[in-house]
C-alpha cells in the first residue's frame, strides 16, 4: 500500500480571493478570483486609494447587500490591496458580547489594534566579520565538573579597520548560542551587548558547505556605526505594555489584564504623538472591519460614531445583509438596523445578487480551489442549484460530490454525484420546506 504525504492545506471559503481585480482603475470581469460585482469592486478600489492617500480619516464604509453577494469577500480583497503594512482587524458583530469584558472595551481594543505605530530607533553597533574567536573555559560557578566560557577575545574587522575585543564569559555564551563562528559577519549592540548573526562573509566559505548558506559582503568603513531599527506595533500593544509595567501586582502575579484604563490610553496617545512630532515614529492607520454589523446594539453604535471622530481612529468598514430592521436594544426600525446618524457618515457600497453566468464562474473558481474536477453537465447542474437555492449551498456541495465520485471510482464529478450530494445535504430552502410539511411531528 502506498501512502502519499500531502502538505497540510486549509482551504477557506474566501481563499480564492486574491485582490479586487482592478487594473488601471477598471475592474476586470474575472480577475484575482473575483467575478462580476463590478460597481462594488470599483467603489472598493476607490476606497483603497482614499485610505492609501490618507483621505478617509473619520469616515466609514458600509457594504450592504443580500446574503452571499460577496460583502465579506470584498472586505478581504480590500485588506489584500492595502498590503501587509496596513493593519486590518476583522470582528464579527456578535463577538462583542462577552460576560467578562464590556462591549465598548472590546470595540475600543479592536479600534486600537487597527492603528499601527512604526517606531524608528537608532542604536550604536559594531559591525564586522569575526576574524578570530578565542574562548577561555573555566569551571561553572555552581558545578565545578562543567566547563563554561569565562572570557574570550574576538577580532572584529571591516575592510578598513580591525579591533581586538576582550569580552566576558556571558558575551561568549551569547555568541555561541547564536552559532557564531570565525568568518561570520555579526553586529553587536553596544548598549545591550546583544548579537545578531548576519551570515557568512565572502572569502570565508567553509570547505564543506552543506547548508548552502547565502554569503554576505564584509562590511566596509568604520566598525562602529549608528543603525536604524524599525519596529511596528499597534496602539493596543502599547496600551498592554504600559498597563503591565504600571502595576506592581501585575508584574508579580502576571495574568491577563482584562480592561485597560482610560489614563493608560491617554498616556500612550500622548507618548505616540510626541514621537511622531519628533520624527521618531509614524502612524499607520488601518481598517477595522465589522461583519454582521446589525448584531451591534444602540450603545455600541453610539460608541462607534464617537470613536470615528477621534484623531487616532482607524477606517471603519461595516457589512450587513439586513434590510429595514430594528436597531438592537430599541424598538426603532432603521435601514440595515443601523442608526441614521451613523449611516449618514458612511459611504455605502451595494452588492447585488448574481446572474447564472456569474454563479457559474464563481463555482468554476471554487472547484479549482478545492481541487474538484467537474464535467460540463455537473457544472451546469450546480449553477442551476446556485441560482435556485444559494451560491454558498452550491459551492458547499463541491467536496461532498467529489467524495461520492471517488467512491464510485471516478475522478471527475458528474451530475449524479451532485444530485446525490444535494439529496444528502439539503439546502436551507429545502430544509424549511421540510419543516413546514412535517410541522406536526417535530418537538415544539
Ligand atoms: N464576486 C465574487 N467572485 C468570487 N467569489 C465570490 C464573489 N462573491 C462571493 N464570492 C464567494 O461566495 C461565497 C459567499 O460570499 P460572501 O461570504 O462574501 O457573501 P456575503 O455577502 O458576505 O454574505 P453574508 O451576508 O451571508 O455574510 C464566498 O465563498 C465568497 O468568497
Ligand atoms: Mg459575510
Amino acid at each position: 500500500m502506498s501512502v502519499s504525504l500531502r502538505r497540510f492545506e486549509r482551504i477557506h471559503i474566501h481563499s480564492h480571493i486574491k485582490g479586487l481585480g482592478v487594473k488601471n482603475g477598471e475592474p476586470l470581469p474575472v480577475s484575482e478570483g473575483f467575478v462580476g460585482q463590478l460597481e462594488a469592486r470599483k467603489a472598493a478600489w476607490i476606497v483603497v486609494q482614499l485610505i492609501k492617500q490618507g483621505k478617509m480619516a473619520g469616515r466609514g464604509v458600509l457594504l450592504a447587500g443580500p446574503p452571499g453577494t460577496g460583502k465579506t469577500a470584498l472586505a478581504i480583497a480590500i485588506a489584500k490591496e492595502l498590503g501587509e503594512d496596513t493593519p486590518f482587524v476583522a470582528l464579527s458583530g456578535s463577538e462583542i458580547y462577552s460576560s467578562e469584558i464590556k462591549k465598548t472595551e472590546i470595540l475600543m481594543q479592536s479600534l486600537r489594534r487597527a492603528i499601527g505605530v512604526r517606531i524608528h530607533e537608532f542604536r550604536r553597533i559594531l559591525e564586522g566579520v569575526v576574524k578570530k574567536l578565542e574562548v577561555k573555559l573555566g569551571p561553572h560557578p555552581y558545578n565545578p565538573y562543567q566547563q563554561v566560557p569565562v572570557e574570550g577575545t574576538i577580532v572584529l574587522a571591516t575592510t578598513s579597520e580591525e579591533r581586538r575585543l576582550k569580552v566576558s564569559g556571558n558575551f561568549v555564551a551569547e555568541l555561541l548560542s547564536k552559532g557564531v563562528s570565525e568568518g561570520d559577519v555579526v553586529w553587536i549592540d553596544l548598549e545591550t551587548g546583544r548579537v545578531h548573526r548576519v551570515g557568512r562573509a565572502k572569502g570565508f566559505e567553509k570547505e564543506y558547505d552543506i547548508y548552502g548558506e547565502k554569503l554576505v559582503e564584509t562590511p566596509k568603513g568604520s566598525l562602529e556605526k549608528e543603525r536604524e531599527f524599525i519596529h511596528t506595533v499597534t496602539l493596543h500593544d502599547l496600551d498592554v505594555m504600559h498597563s503591565r509595567s504600571g502595576s506592581l501586582l501585575m508584574l508579580l502575579f502576571g495574568g491577563e489584564q482584562r480592561e485597560i484604563s482610560p489614563e493608560v490610553r491617554s498616556r500612550v496617545d500622548e507618548a505616540v504623538k510626541s514621537w511622531v512630532d519628533e520624527g521618531r515614529a509614524e502612524l499607520l492607520p488601518g481598517v477595522l472591519f465589522i461583519d454582521d454589523v446589525h448584531m451591534l446594539d444602540i450603545e455600541s453604535f453610539s460608541f462607534l460614531s464617537r470613536a470615528m471622530e477621534n484623531e487616532l481612529a482607524p477606517i471603519i468598514i461595516l457589512a450587513s445583509n439586513r434590510g429595514f430592521t430594528k436597531i438592537r436594544g430599541t424598538d426603532i426600525k432603521s435601514p440595515h438596523g443601523i442608526p441614521l446618524d451613523l449611516l449618514d457618515r458612511l459611504l455605502i457600497i451595494k452588492t447585488r445578487p448574481y446572474r447564472p453566468n456569474e454563479i457559474r464562474e464563481i463555482l468554476k473558481i471554487r472547484a479549482r480551489e478545492e481541487n474538484v474536477e467537474l464535467t460540463e453537465e455537473a457544472l451546469e447542474y450546480l449553477t442551476r442549484i446556485g441560482s435556485k437555492e444559494s451560491l454558498r449551498y452550491a459551492s458547499q456541495l463541491l467536496t461532498p460530490a467529489k467524495i461520492l465520485a471517488l467512491n464510485r471510482g471516478a475522478d471527475k464529478v458528474d451530475v449524479r454525484d451532485v444530485e446525490e450530494a444535494s439529496r444528502l445535504f439539503v439546502s436551507m430552502v429545502e430544509s424549511s420546506k421540510y419543516l413546514r410539511e412535517l410541522e406536526e411531528s417535530f418537538l415544539k
